[in-house]
């Protein structure tokens, strides 16, 4: 290991270091879980997070295990720096940004990295066009990111085997290093489509050994899709009548199945475009007499005029799902 394995630089919340403390001295496992109040952000992540149990589940242990690693700490034991590079692999829309918002607070709560921002960036940001410019630029995003998560979008496109002078190399190599070096103020969390990843890691076996945690996202279920598109809905003070809940539903499975699905963010687009029909019903036909619940609620015609119930089609080509 290099200086990596050292203890963490800096001062630690709540951090007293005993030396020569005996092997029976107690210690309070659960004061420093209330203290680091990770437990808030594990609640939002349930609460506001449909599914994705897989992925709950790890969260959870990677913040048990930098608890225990701080207490450790705390008394006089050795702690190697555990190394939390990442990778999450999953279909558009199924999460992953949103997740890796709530990783980067958490390891700030837990005192792992020193801000817990997310700088999100894809490989024209990293890469330059002409010798000489991509070093630069992957540093100045690598300084941007430090003490936080530096989050790489579609990681793979870094790798171009079939240009033989392509800068991608560049930005890995530095990339890298500062995996290595700097893993206790960084973490690098590569995301996107997990055949392109799986691709990826086997011709970087360098990357692949960096990363600990590979997180798959996997597509939401019809029932995890209804329930998202109610907790949009709750979080925005709206909801469907009884009606518009059925007939969202049948959306729901229609839309599923035809092309450039994203999951989630087909949800919201979705619900969107609800909205846009529910206020277009509201103005044509009730401007004088309209009620709280008639603001609040969807109705079925504001689903079924979609163009999946009439032309069996997408209603447009959604931002962020295929092309890739
Ligand atoms: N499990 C979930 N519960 C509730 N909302 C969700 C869930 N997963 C995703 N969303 C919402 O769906 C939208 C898309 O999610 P996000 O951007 O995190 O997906 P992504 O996997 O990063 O997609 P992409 O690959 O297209 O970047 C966001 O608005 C997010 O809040
Ligand atoms: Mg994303």
């Amino acid at each position: 290991m290099t200086e990596a394995s050292e203890k963490k630089s800096g001062p630690q919340v709540g951090e007293t270091v005993v030396h020569a403390v005996p092997g029976d001295t107690p210690v309070d496992l659960e004061a420093a879980f209330r203290d680091s109040q990770v437990q808030e952000v594990l609640d939002k992540l349930d609460r506001e997070l449909v599914g994705l149990k897989p992925v709950k589940t790890r969260i959870r242990e990677i913040a048990s295990l930098l608890l225990v690693d701080r207490l450790r700490r705390q008394l006089g034991l050795t702690t190697e720096t555990p190394t939390l590079h990442m990778s999450f692999t999953g279909n558009p829309g199924t999460g992953k940004t949103t997740v890796a918002l709530r990783m980067a607070e958490i390891l700030h709560r837990l005192g792992y990295v020193r801000q817990g921002h997310l700088v999100a960036v894809t490989r024209d940001d990293l890469v330059g066009q002409y010798i000489g410019h991509t070093a630069p630029k992957t540093k100045e995003v690598l300084k941007r990111a430090m003490g936080g998560v530096l989050f790489i979008d579609e990681a793979y496109y870094l790798y171009r085997p079939e240009n033989e002078r392509d800068y991608g190399q560049e930005a890995i190599e530095i990339l890298l290093q500062i995996m290595e070096n700097n893993r206790d103020d960084l973490v690098v969390i590569l995301a996107g489509y997990k055949d392109k990843m799986d691709r990826f890691f086997l011709s970087n076996p360098g990357m692949r050994s960096r990363i600990a945690h590979h997180l798959d996202f996997p597509d939401y279920s019809g029932e995890e899709l209804m329930a998202i598109a109610s907790l949009m809905l709750a979080q925005i003070q709206y909801r469907f009548s009884p009606e518009a809940e059925k007939a969202f539903g049948d959306y729901i499975r229609r839309r599923m199945v035809m092309p450039h699905f994203a999951n989630a963010r087909s949800i919201r687009n979705a619900l969107d475009r609800a909205r846009l029909r529910q206020a277009n019903r509201l103005f044509a036909h009730a401007r004088d007499r309209l009620t709280k619940n008639d603001l609040m609620n969807l109705e079925p015609e504001d689903i079924v005029a979609s163009r999946v119930f009439s032309d069996g089609v997408p209603d447009e080509q959604e931002p962020g799902a295929g092309a890739k």
